[in-house]
C-alpha cells in the first residue's frame, strides 16, 4: 500500500501493524518528516517492510499499477481544487486494476468544529488548509473512482469522513 502524505506516521504505523507481510510505502513533501518517520517506523515495526520517501503527492514517483491500496489522510485540505484533481488522477494511475483508494478528510457535520476551524484556518491557512465539501468529494467520481463506503468517524476529538472508493 501507499500513503500519500505520512506526516509523523500515525496512520502509517497502524497500517504497518496490520500489514506486516506487505509492502508499505509512504511519502511526504517534507524530506525531514519523511526521514524521521521512516526511522521511527523501522524501529517500532521491525516486523513490517516500511519505506518512506520525500515526494509530492501531485506527482507520484511510481510506475502505473503498482499498489493495491492508496491511502490519504488529511492532506487534500492543503491543496487547491486543481491539485486535488491531479492527486486523485495520480492515485488512480499507480493503483492496480480494481485497487482501493481510502480517503480521510475533516468532517463537516459538527457545527462547533466548523466554527473553530474557520477561525483557526484563517489564522494559519497554509498549515490548516480548509474543510472540503461535497464538490471536492465529487472529484472522486470524475477521477475514476466509485465510492463504496462513506462514514463519519470522530478521531480523538475531531470529526472526520472516511471514504472508501474503488477504481471503476
Ligand atoms: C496534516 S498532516 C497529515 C499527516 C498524516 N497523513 C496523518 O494523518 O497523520 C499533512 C502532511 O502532508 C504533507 N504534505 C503537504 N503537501 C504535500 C504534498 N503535496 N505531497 C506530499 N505531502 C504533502 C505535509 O508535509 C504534512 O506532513
Amino acid at each position: 500500500m501507499l500513503e500519500l502524505a505520512v506526516g509523523s506516521g500515525e496512520m502509517m504505523a497502524k497500517i504497518a501493524a496490520r500489514n506486516p507481510t506487505g509492502f508499505n510505502v509512504g511519502m511526504d513533501l517534507s524530506p525531514q518528516m519523511a526521514l524521521a518517520t521512516e526511522r521511527r517506523l523501522r524501529k517500532e515495526h521491525l516486523e513490517a517492510f516500511c519505506a518512506i520517501g520525500a515526494s509530492d503527492c501531485r506527482n507520484i514517483p511510481f510506475k502505473n499499477c503498482c499498489f493495491e491500496t492508496v491511502f490519504s489522510c488529511l492532506v487534500l485540505e492543503l491543496l487547491s481544487h486543481d491539485e486535488i484533481m491531479r492527486t486523485l488522477h495520480e492515485a488512480r494511475r499507480v493503483l492496480k486494476p480494481g485497487g482501493v483508494f481510502i480517503l480521510i478528510v475533516l468532517g463537516t457535520d459538527r457545527g462547533y468544529f466548523n466554527s473553530y476551524y474557520r477561525v483557526a484556518s484563517s489564522l494559519a491557512p497554509s498549515l490548516l488548509g480548509r474543510q472540503l465539501g461535497q464538490a471536492e468529494l465529487g472529484l472522486l467520481g470524475a477521477a475514476g473512482f466509485r465510492i463504496e463506503k462513506s462514514a463519519s468517524v470522530v478521531q480523538r476529538w475531531y470529526p472526520t469522513r472516511v471514504v472508501v472508493s474503488r477504481m471503476t
